[in-house]
């Protein structure tokens, strides 16, 4: 999702608003930096949450994946937004150096919510659990 800029000779300005351009009410912030070449985060599924990723500096990918299909997406600007929603498996790698990746969540963060087995994801997938 492409979110607004304001292009200014002072610098520019984005921003994102819950329901307009996050389709979900958001309950949690949180951000990953200083990650190490090399290096893959999240690979997991959540059961109910939601999220929206911004690479507010930076580059990364993220691989999404509905058991059948895997797609990546590239987020390399600070105001491309990527809404992923539960119950899907996704990974983010290709970090480039000093990245800032920022996520909306629409839970608070619960152990519980995670599938961080594949194989598990698979299952809970082919049964219409998630
Ligand atoms: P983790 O979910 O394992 O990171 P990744 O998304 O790369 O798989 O989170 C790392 C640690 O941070 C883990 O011990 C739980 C903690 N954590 C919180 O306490 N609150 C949060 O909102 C998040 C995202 C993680």
């Amino acid at each position: 999702m492409e979110l607004p800029r304001y292009l200014d000779a002072r610098g520019n300005l984005s921003f994102v608003e819950q329901i307009n351009h996050i389709p979900f009410e958001i309950k949690r912030t949180y951000w990953i930096y200083d990650v190490p070449g090399g290096e893959a985060r999240g690979g997991h599924a959540f059961r109910h949450n939601k999220e929206f990723m911004v690479a507010l500096s930076g580059a990364f990918d993220v691989l999404v994946d509905d058991g059948e299909n895997k797609r990546s997406f590239t987020l390399n600007r600070s105001y491309y937004g990527l809404y992923v929603p539960a119950g899907l498996w996704r990974e983010m790698n290709n970090f480039s150096t000093n990245s800032l990746a920022l996520e909306f969540g629409s839970e608070h963060y619960s152990q519980e919510d995670y599938i961080r087995e594949y194989d598990e994801f698979l299952n809970l997938k082919k049964n219409g659990e998630i």
